[in-house]
């Protein structure tokens, strides 16, 4: 039974609406990107260590949050706090998440608008209408504005109608569906020439790159941003999560589910990129280096579908539906948590805050919209670089320093009785409290 503020009503629910916020355009466009540059399977190795060693454990922190509190993230904090200090620390790291949240969808949106507005230039090629698909390649501010604007109505849409019949039973259709174009585009991309190349360059390990620590740097920020850590969403998913489920379990394979769709995109993206270079596509840019970030999903691969005639139309409306849907699932947790916060924490209704805060945003995007070339890297920077990194470091202080360790144990058993027993229950408490701070911190200080 669900209570009055709302709760996944199955563990597949859950299971689906976490993994969508952690699979988006940073697992389908980030990691590929981010693998290409930066050594290829190299880099797969050091990320699937930080995912597992670092960033599950922070995950874990963040929805244990949640789960205790059974409310929005600065609540839920302040619920763990007992001091007067520690509730307005609580504040701190639980607003700084939401704010953090916001700043992302905020030109996440831009860039998802990027994608719906692709898509939309394939259909429209695909029946006919050719001044419609001119339009939308040629002006490129009205684009921004016009899809920025869909997107976020999209978002405000699902959001508004809470978490089982809107988050979950959204993320539920949409996510089998993305798994399902990926699978057929990489199926595809395969039989082509050039594939198998691709897939040696993604597959092979450049192992003279481990010894750069910027790969850390890079592999530790990709992790973060994929398991949406530091934005308050994990807080507040974990807090829907019925207190018979085991989280320990539902983290785990939400964790596997993120790194294992990355490690699938880069067997799209990768042998596609050489696909392209096989049908005479540049891809690689000036300094010898893969073309990666815009270029390479907005000019390498549309020529690619371009020169593959028809079906590469119906190829590049496939790929770009696939991250637009990507990019939905995951722009909708962005919106839960300061919603959830509004809320809770100011009494007004839930499609009012919804469409309140939506605005908002939206506001931000179209100042960051007509400042483009500036606005949108450094609102990127500032909440992806710094803001995730900090508030997931804080998030574990908070677990390991001002929670009681007997009321972390009490909460872990809720839905797994023997979790005392387990190498789970030794470890983590202290890695929590030592180790991920430490960690965290020491890859951000190098990443300044
Ligand atoms: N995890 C998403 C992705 O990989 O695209 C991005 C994301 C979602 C970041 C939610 C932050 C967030 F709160």
């Amino acid at each position: 039974m669900a209570s009055s503020r709302g709760e996944f009503s199955s563990r597949l629910g859950f299971i689906m609406a976490a993994a969508g916020s952690a699979v988006g355009l940073g697992n389908i466009w980030g990691f590929p990107t981010q693998t290409a540059s930066n050594g290829g399977a190299a880099f797969v190795l050091v990320y699937l260590i930080l995912a597992f060693c670092l960033a599950y454990p922070a995950f874990m922190a963040e929805l244990l949050i949640g789960r205790y509190g059974q409310a929005n993230a600065v609540t839920s904090l302040q619920k763990m706090s007992s001091r007067p200090w520690q509730k307005h620390f609580g504040f701190i790291v639980g607003f700084g998440g939401i704010i953090c949240a916001a700043l992302i969808l905020s030109f996440y949106g831009i860039i998802a608008g990027w994608m719906m507005s692709y898509a939309i230039e394939s259909a429209a090629s695909i029946v006919g209408l050719h001044s419609v698909a001119d339009w939308v390649i040629a002006n490129s501010l009205g684009r921004n504005l016009l899809f920025t604007v869909a997107f976020m109505v999209l978002t405000v849409f699902i959001i508004r109608k809470g978490v089982e019949n809107g988050i979950e039973k959204w993320s539920k259709r949409l996510m089998p569906m993305m798994l399902g174009l990926l699978i057929l585009l990489i199926i595809y991309v395969m039989t082509l020439d050039g594939a198998m190349e691709g897939l040696n360059a993604y597959l092979n390990p450049d192992i003279s790159q481990l010894k750069d620590p910027s790969l850390i740097v890079s592999a530790m920020g990709q992790a973060f941003f994929s398991l949406s850590l530091g934005t308050s969403v994990m807080v507040i998913y974990g807090s829907y999560i019925s207190r018979k489920e085991n989280l320990v379990s539902l983290g785990a394979q939400v964790t596997l589910i993120d790194v294992s769709i990355a490690f699938l995109a880069g067997l799209l993206i990768i042998p596609a990129m050489y696909v392209a270079q096989a049908q005479g596509v540049a891809i690689f840019a000036a300094d010898g280096s893969l073309i990666s970030g815009p270029g390479m999903v907005f000019d390498v691969l549309p020529k690619l579908f371009e020169d593959m005639g028809l079906i590469g139309t119906f190829i590049g409306l496939a790929f770009f539906i696939l991250m637009s849907i990507a990019a939905l699932t995951s722009s909708i947790s962005m919106l839960e948590g300061p919603v959830s916060y509004t809320v809770e924490r100011h009494n007004v209704p839930r499609a009012k805050a919804t469409t309140i805060i939506g605005f908002l945003i939206l506001c931000i995007s179209v100042v960051i919209v007509f400042n483009i070339d500036t606005g949108l890297d450094f609102i990127a920077t500032l909440s992806t670089q710094y803001g995730q990194p900090i508030i997931a470091m804080l998030c574990c202080i908070f677990v390991g320093w001002i929670w009681h360790r007997s009321s972390i144990l009490e909460e872990l058993k809720q839905g797994n009785d023997t979790v005392d027993h387990s190498f789970f229950w030794k470890i983590w408490p202290w890695y929590t409290k030592f180790v991920c701070p430490v960690a965290i911190a020491t890859v951000f200080l190098n990443s300044l």
